[in-house]
């Protein structure tokens, strides 16, 4: 009777080790978090591997990180025509500046913020204009310019970052693309006007009067 009983410890044992050595696999729909599961079982849906990366095409992207969302956004200094700004300014503004009628960035016309609060050094570095810089003092690089919108428009940020405002380029399944802030807004006149929808209803309206 005895040795029957030692038999079962043993398996026993054994079961509760192989327990121990499988709980940590993802054989049991078991996943650290929803973003885990999303991720992992895309990955091979229906035994077809499943990315975005095709619809991506050949938009040049770099990968950020922000708290604990990892994601592409498009890169930017390629776009901005008059980058490297350092063609031009390789000394202080002060010296640059000249009365001349036509300024050299007459294009460019700031409507953000009231007059008092912001100005063109605001954003833009005047140590290397190749930079943008930080209400405290800090670098910021183009490429991530939601860094400095960030600062003042805490609320869309956090939801930019969940992928809540702005755009998902590309698919829903990983990798994640996401428009950055300034593919939709113009940093130096970033407000939207209203609009009307584009099939207004003539027909309500008379109907209201
Ligand atoms: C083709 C030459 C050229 C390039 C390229 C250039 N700048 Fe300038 N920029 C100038 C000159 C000249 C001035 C100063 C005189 C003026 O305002 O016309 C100036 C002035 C400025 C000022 C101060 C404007 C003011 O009204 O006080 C800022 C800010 C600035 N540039 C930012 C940039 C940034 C950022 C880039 C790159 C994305 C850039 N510039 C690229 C020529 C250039
Ligand atoms: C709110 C921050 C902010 C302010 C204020 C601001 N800029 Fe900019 N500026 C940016 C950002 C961000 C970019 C890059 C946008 C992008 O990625 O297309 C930029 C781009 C530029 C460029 C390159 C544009 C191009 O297409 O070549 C120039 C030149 C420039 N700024 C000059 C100025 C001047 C001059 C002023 C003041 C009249 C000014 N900026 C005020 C944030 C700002
Ligand atoms: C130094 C602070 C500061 C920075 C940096 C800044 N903004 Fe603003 N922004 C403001 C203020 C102040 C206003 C005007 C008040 C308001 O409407 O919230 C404003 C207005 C706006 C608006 C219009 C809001 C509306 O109600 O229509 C948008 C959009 C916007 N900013 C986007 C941006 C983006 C994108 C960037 C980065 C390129 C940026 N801002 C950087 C302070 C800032
Ligand atoms: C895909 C385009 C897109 C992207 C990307 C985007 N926005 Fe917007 N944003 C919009 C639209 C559209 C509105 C709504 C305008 C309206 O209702 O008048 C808006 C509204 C805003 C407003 C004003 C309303 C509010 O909620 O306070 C701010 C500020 C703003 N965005 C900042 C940002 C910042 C900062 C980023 C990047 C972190 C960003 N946006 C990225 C399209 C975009």
């Amino acid at each position: 009777m005895k040795h029957i009983y030692k038999r079962l410890y043993i398996i026993l044992g054994f079961v509760f080790f192989m327990m121990v050595l499988t709980s940590c696999k993802h054989g049991e729909g078991e996943y650290h978090s929803i973003n885990d599961k999303i991720e992992a079982e895309s990955k091979h849906y229906l035994g077809v591997t499943v990315s975005s990366e095709d619809h991506i095409g050949d938009i040049k992207t770099i990968q950020i990180t922000e708290g604990e969302h990892m994601f592409l956004i498009p890169e930017r200094k390629s776009q901005i025509k008059s980058y490297a700004c350092t063609e031009c300014h390789t000394k202080p503004l002060y010296e640059m500046q000249s009365h001349d009628v036509k300024k050299a960035h007459w294009d460019i016309d700031l409507d953000h913020a009231n007059d008092n609060t912001m100005n063109c050094v605001t954003c833009h570095n005047t140590n290397n204009m190749n930079d943008l810089i930080s209400i405290t003092g800090n670098t910021i690089d183009f490429n991530k310019s939601y860094q400095l919108c960030s600062q003042c428009h805490s609320k869309p940020f956090e939801d930019w970052k969940g992928g809540a405002h702005g755009k998902r380029i590309g698919g829903w399944v990983p990798p994640r693309l996401s428009m950055t802030c300034v593919n939709c807004h113009n940093p130096h006149q970033p407000h939207f006007e209203s609009r009307w929808p584009v099939r207004f209803n003539t027909q309500k309206v008379k109907e209201r009067e």
